[in-house]
């Protein structure tokens, strides 16, 4: 069923802007509110302190959640690979509620910590794209992402399904507590459908810039700063996993500390800029690798563009950037993979859900 395409993954990039307005209509009422099921809506009011757990691009997803949750609905969050979560676990507020984000609801690990959290007594929520799997089964509530199945091994609607889906539980909540929002999250939702579709229009422009910036290359930096540098570490981790390109995302600010060290002649440098507050500064980093040889990608918003930057995007809400300036980043690591002859849907050693711990 890929149908025309020649991957599953390409498939899926293109249905984003589908899923999301999949999202909006089934996570809204016959008055175009916003409908959350009244126990999560409950869960969520109840919690002093919200803590993400999961694995890979979900983890993700979740750096951008907890900046989404804590910008609209005031409560604070945590966000934990889930790996981790057990050596190293945090000290737990008196009302903590758990948010396992997992596309399969599969992941061992993810379900490690929730077999533990259960048994201490804390409520939780799986944000899953497979509801009666088995992370949706042992948490208290479910949340959808009605992404359709992801076939490819790379993940990348679920990734936007998931932002989505945190958004509008973020907005529920600040409902419900009486915060005013300066914004109609389900507009800006729909406006981030449409440039997600301008972006998928024009693949040809993505799969050239892909030649140009890693044909040959070993290695490529993403940088980014606020909520950039989320998007950027999703940026490099897909660009790895299917192409193989040693890729690492960094906080700009970071590059100083150790990483421009690495700066040789043609290293490709992909930077992402769609905050104001930090345009100024990351476009310094990006002078700062040029001046080493770095051949630089600015993929930048309309608003903060500069003439010579490779991509700008339309403007969308700045909490909602990373819906859309992830997009050119799935399209350039399929592009890379492409011409480098890898499997694009099944790279080396990957499995698409990972049942062992
Ligand atoms: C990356 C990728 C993996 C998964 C991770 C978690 O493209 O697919 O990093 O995101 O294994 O999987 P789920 O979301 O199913 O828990």
């Amino acid at each position: 069923e890929k149908g025309t395409y020649d991957h599953f993954m390409l498939k899926e990039i293109d249905e984003q802007p589908f899923v999301i307005r999949k999202i909006i209509q089934e996570y809204q009422d016959e008055q175009d509110n916003i409908k959350v099921d009244g126990n999560i809506r409950a869960a969520m009011l109840d919690a002093d302190r919200i803590y993400i757990i999961a694995a890979g691009t979900s983890y993700n997803a979740g750096l951008v959640g907890k900046q989404v949750i804590e910008n609209i609905a005031g409560t604070p969050v945590e966000v934990h690979i889930a790996s981790e979560f057990s050596y190293n676990m945090p000290l737990l507020s008196k009302k903590p509620l758990f948010i396992f984000i997992s596309q399969s609801g599969e992941t061992a690990d993810s379900r490690a910590v929730l077999v533990k959290t259960k048994s201490l007594g804390h409520p939780s929520i799986t944000v899953t794209n497979v509801p009666g799997s088995t992370l949706s089964r042992e948490a208290d509530y479910t949340l959808h992402l009605y992404a359709g199945p992801e076939i490819a091994v790379a993940s990348t609607k679920a990734y936007t399904a998931q932002i989505a889906v945190l958004t509008i539980l973020a907005v529920d909540t600040a409902t419900e507590k009486g915060i005013k929002l300066n914004f109609d999250p389900l507009q800006e939702l729909g406006i981030v459908a449409s440039v997600m579709e301008s972006l998928t229009d024009q693949k040809e422009r993505f799969a050239k810039l892909a030649k140009e910036f890693f044909t040959g290359m070993r290695n490529a930096f993403f940088i980014g700063r606020s909520t950039d540098y989320f998007v950027v570490q999703e940026a490099s981790l897909k660009l790895k996993e299917i192409s193989y390109i040693q890729a690492e995302g960094f906080a700009g600010g970071e590059l100083k500390h150790g990483t421009i060290a690495l700066i040789e002649d043609g290293t490709p440098v992909i930077a992402i800029s769609t905050q104001e507050n930090v345009n100024y500064s990351i476009r310094g980093n990006v002078q700062e690798v040029s001046a080493r040889g770095a051949n630089t990608c600015v993929v930048s918003m309309e608003g903060l563009e500069q003439e010579s930057d490779n991509i700008v995007l339309p403007r969308v809400h700045p909490l909602l950037t990373p819906l859309v300036s992830v997009v050119p980043m799935q399209l350039l690591a399929y592009y890379a993979a492409l011409h480098r002859d890898c499997d694009v849907d099944k790279p080396r050693n990957l499995a698409k859900s990972v049942t062992v711990e």
